[in-house]
C-alpha cells in the first residue's frame, strides 16, 4: 500500500488547477444506461471511483471508449447483464445508482445492497422506497435488491431526508418513466443540477433541479448527449484550506465559486483573505479565527469539506465548535489529528477544538476519503514528517494531488509500496 509523506511547514504558493467533479461525475456516466446512444462526456477526473464506475458499466455491456484523457464515450446498447454485484457495490457505494436507470430502460435489475461505510450507516431505505412509489415491485433477496416494473410510472415522493443519491438515482428512473415524477424535499447540491442539465439534453424534461421540488417529465426514449461536467468543489474547497493552513497565496483556478457559497463565507468569517472571481478565488491565510461549523445539506456547509476545515480550525486563535448532521461517524480524522497535537474533545456529534500554536508530524493513518486529505493538510502545517497510510482512500477521489499540492511548493512523495 502507498503512502504519502509530508514535511511540513511550507508556505503554498502559485496557482493550482480543479479537476472535473468525481460526485457529478459518477451519475452522469451512470446515466448513459438510458439511452442507446452514444453519450460522451468531458471533464472526466482520473480516479479510482471512476474507474470503478467504468468497470462496473464494462460488465453490463456498455461499450466504454476513453479517448483522451477527462474524455469518455459510454454506449449502451449492448446491455446484457442486469446485476451489480456485492464486491462492486461494497467497494464504491454510487454503484448502487445503477438501480433507477436499469430498471426504468429494461425493466429489472439486481444489485447488490452497500452494507455499512466508514463514516456511517449510509442505508439505501429511500432509494428503495422512492422506485417502490414509482411501481417497481421490489424484493431484497441474498443481499441483493431485485426490481422489476414493465413500466415506472411518475410518482409524487417524498423524501424524508434530502439525500443525494437517491434524488440521482430516481431522476434517472423518472426520466424513462410514463408521466411526471415530483421529488418533495429533494436534494439541492451542485451534482444534482448537472445531472439535471445532462438528463435534459438527453430528452427528458427536468425542472427545478436545485430547489427543493425537483419535476422530471419522463421521455419514451432518451438520447445522446455531449457535456462536459463541473468542477470538483471539494477539491477546490480542499485546496483553498491548503492555501489559508498554510498561510500562504494560492490561486485556486477552474473552479465554480458559486457551488461553495457557504464554505467560502465561513473562510471569510475565519478571516483569510479570499477574492472571488466567476471562476478562480485568490487566497491568502494569515492570522486565522476560530469559527463555529455546523454541516448542513447544501446549499449549508458540505460535510465533505468538514475534516479539511478542523485542519484549519486546529491551528486557528479560538474554540470552534464543528457539528456533523449529515453522517454519524465522521470525526474519524479527530482521532488522527489529536495523535498530532491537536485540541480535539468529541461529544457525539459535535467536536470541540482548540486552536494550537502548532501541529507536529506523526505517522497517521488514513480512514476514509475526505479524512486522508486532511491529514494531507494537517501535514502541511506539521512541523516535521507526516507520513499517511492506507492512502487508497485518497486516489479514489482526489487527482495528482501530491502533483498539485508540490507545484504550490509542498514538501510531499508517495511511496509506493
Ligand atoms: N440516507 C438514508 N437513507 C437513504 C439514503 C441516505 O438514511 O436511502 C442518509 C445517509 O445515511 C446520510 C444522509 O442520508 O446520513 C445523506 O446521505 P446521501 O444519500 O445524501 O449521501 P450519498 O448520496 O450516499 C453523496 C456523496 C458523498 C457526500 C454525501 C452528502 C457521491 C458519490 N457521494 O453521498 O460524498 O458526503 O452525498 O453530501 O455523490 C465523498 O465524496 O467523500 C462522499 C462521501
Amino acid at each position: 500500500m502507498d503512502k504519502i509523506i509530508v514535511t511540513g511547514g511550507r508556505r503554498l504558493q502559485g496557482e493550482a488547477a480543479v479537476s472535473g467533479s468525481k460526485n457529478a461525475a459518477l451519475p452522469i456516466l451512470i446515466a448513459s444506461l438510458l439511452t442507446d446512444e452514444p453519450c460522451t462526456f468531458e471533464g472526466i477526473p482520473e480516479l479510482v471511483d471512476i474507474k470503478t464506475a467504468l468497470k462496473l458499466l464494462k460488465g453490463l455491456g456498455v461499450k466504454v471508449e476513453e479517448e483522451k484523457p477527462g474524455s469518455v464515450t459510454l454506449q449502451a446498447r449492448g446491455v446484457d447483464k442486469l446485476e451489480a454485484s456485492y464486491e462492486l457495490v461494497k467497494t464504491m457505494r454510487a454503484s448502487f445508482l445503477v438501480l433507477g436507470p436499469l430498471v426504468a430502460r429494461f425493466g429489472e435489475a439486481r444489485v447488490s445492497t452497500p452494507g455499512g461505510c466508514a463514516i456511517g450507516a449510509r442505508p439505501v431505505n429511500l432509494h428503495i422506497k422512492g422506485l417502490a412509489e414509482m411501481g417497481a415491485e421490489i424484493d431484497l433477496v441474498h443481499g441483493y435488491v431485485q426490481a422489476k416494473a414493465k413500466k415506472l410510472k411518475g410518482a409524487k415522493i417524498y423524501l424524508d431526508a434530502p439525500s443525494v443519491g437517491t434524488t440521482e438515482n430516481l431522476m434517472m428512473a423518472a426520466a424513462l418513466a410514463e408521466g411526471t415524477t415530483v421529488i418533495e424535499n429533494a436534494a439541492q447540491e451542485s451534482e444534482i443540477q448537472d445531472l439535471a442539465a445532462v438528463l435534459n439534453k438527453m430528452g427528458a424534461g427536468v425542472a427545478g433541479a436545485g430547489t427543493g421540488t425537483i419535476h422530471i417529465e419522463g421521455a419514451r426514449k432518451l438520447g445522446g448527449v455531449a457535456h462536459r461536467v463541473i468542477p470538483d468543489r471539494i477539491e477546490a474547497g480542499s485546496l483553498m484550506v491548503a492555501g489559508a493552513a498554510t498561510g500562504g497565496d494560492v490561486l485556486v483556478r477552474d473552479m465554480r465559486p458559486d457551488h461553495l457559497d457557504a464554505f467560502i463565507l465561513k473562510l471569510r468569517e475565519a478571516g483569510v483573505e479570499l477574492s472571488v472571481e466567476s471562476d478562480r478565488v485568490h487566497v491568502k491565510g494569515d492570522g486565522i479565527k476560530s469559527v463555529d461549523i455546523a454541516t448542513l445539506p447544501y446549499p449549508g456547509f458540505p460535510t465533505d469539506l468538514q475534516a479539511q476545515m478542523m485542519v484549519l480550525m486546529s491551528v486557528a486563535d479560538g474554540v470552534s465548535v464543528m457539528t456533523e448532521n449529515i453522517f454519524e461517524n465522521r470525526f474519524m480524522h479527530a482521532l488522527e489529528l489529536i495523535r498530532m497535537g491537536a485540541d480535539i474533545r468529541l461529544e457525539g456529534n459535535r467536536a470541540v477544538v482548540k486552536g494550537v500554536a502548532s501541529l507536529s508530524g506523526a505517522p497517521v493513518m488514513a480512514t476514509d476519503l475526505r479524512a486522508s486529505m486532511s491529514l494531507i493538510l494537517a501535514g502541511l502545517v506539521a512541523k516535521g514528517e507526516t507520513e499517511i497510510s492506507r492512502v487508497y482512500h485518497l486516489d479514489r477521489g482526489y487527482e495528482r494531488v501530491e502533483k498539485k499540492l508540490g507545484a504550490l511548493g509542498a514538501e510531499i512523495k508517495r511511496v509506493r509500496a
